[in-house]
């Protein structure tokens, strides 16, 4: 009784979480929050959702280095349904890691230590910690707010993960947000206004935006002069369920003015995180691994006493077709580049009151 008691829960959670997925993705998401058989293959991952959220779920046994199929399958449409995957103090290699993000699609970098504040010294031993005016700490800053990775690149990101190794005594967690929660409760004047709307992404928006931080704009880096426009409405590839994008990367929505587009963008975040059943915190303990879908959920670093180490290891799927807007080559370029031009002239003089005042980090590189 109890188990078919769940299994009512999990149908029911997935109704109200998916009012306007297929009957094919709600099929395979009903099992999978229970205990997932999509093949007559027997698998012993088991997927718990987290409770009280519309989202999220709780992955145990799970060797991620070597799935099987069957396993992988439960994994994938676990993601798919709730968003976000934690595994606990699962201390995985970098060879599992990455054997673990290959099986989601071609990578965009793997188990890089650069959302740490601290690196390793060639011998191994720890690091300094950066000083909170360099560039690195700079960018860890600036993730603290609610962002999808990538959406300044060509290709914005598949899903990320996010291991933990050294964790601060208080904070330096995760937090998520249910965008596709968030669209489903926009009344339907709001749906109706931003069907066809869309933002331009940029890194270096977002940095003076936030902490008042211009970096040298550089070719070949997160700085390069380029703004990609996205819609603000994605139909997820693989569900078919619609989300907001938006995120810190957004800006300068075409057809409304300055003062129109940051007040949408705001209303529309503001009103995804109002609800605690949208947005999840994870407060890491070593060894964990959090898996986030970029293309369904917005993500932000917590803050932590910066002095104390952090080391965390991070892996990026790079998007597919689903998630290209165009090369910096394509004629379309050329507006991005000039909105972003005129933001920033702009910033330039409004974000003295920011963190870092309006200023370019001591170690970032001039631009040529
Ligand atoms: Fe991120």
């Amino acid at each position: 009784m109890q188990a078919l008691a769940r299994l009512l829960e999990s149908i029911k959670l997935i109704a109200i979480n998916n009012p306007t997925q297929d009957n094919q993705v709600c099929q395979y998401s009903v099992s999978c929050t229970f205990f997932c058989c999509p093949s007559s293959e027997e698998t012993k991952v088991k997927i718990t959702p987290v409770e009280n959220k519309s989202f999220g779920a709780i992955v145990t046994g799970a060797n991620i280095g070597a799935l099987r199929d069957a396993d992988f399958a439960a994994i994938e449409a676990a993601l798919l349904d709730r968003g976000f995957l934690v595994f606990s103090e699962l201390f995985p290699s970098d060879d599992d890691t990455i054997a673990f993000a290959k099986n989601f699609g071609e990578l965009e970098f793997a188990v890089v230590p650069f959302l740490s504040n601290q690196d390793a010294n060639a011998d191994g031993t720890p690091g300094v910690v950066y000083d909170i005016n360099s560039q690195r700490m700079r960018m860890i800053l600036g993730n603290e707010t609610w962002h999808t990775d990538s959406t300044y690149k060509p290709y914005s990101s598949k899903c990320a993960m996010l291991s933990a190794v050294v964790v601060p005594e208080q904070g330096g967690g995760t937090g998520l947000a249910d965008m596709r929660a968030g669209y489903a409760a926009l009344d339907q004047a709001t749906k109706d206004r931003i069907a066809d709307l869309a933002a331009y992404h940029s890194n270096l928006y977002s940095q003076a935006n936030d902490l008042g931080d211009f970096p040298a704009v550089q070719e070949g880096t997160i700085y390069h002069g380029e703004a990609y426009l996205r819609p603000l409405v994605k139909v997820h590839p693989q569900t078919g369920v619609k989300n907001l994008f938006i995120g810190r990367h957004a800006f300068g929505v075409p057809g409304l003015s300055r003062a129109e587009s940051r007040a949408l963008l705001k209303s529309l975040l503001d009103f995804v995180v109002a609800d605690e059943a949208r947005v999840y915190e994870h407060n890491y303990r070593p060894g964990d691994l959090l898996v986030w879908d970029n293309r369904a959920l917005l993500h932000r670093a917590l803050p932590y006493d910066y002095t104390q180490p952090r080391t965390v290891i991070g892996t990026r799927v790079a998007g597919e077709d689903s998630e290209f807007t165009y090369h910096p080559t394509d004629p379309e370029a050329a507006a991005g580049r000039e909105a972003l031009a005129t933001e920033l002239a702009l910033l330039r003089g409004e974000t003295q009151d920011r963190r870092y005042k309006a200023t370019m980090a001591p170690d970032s590189v001039a631009a040529l």
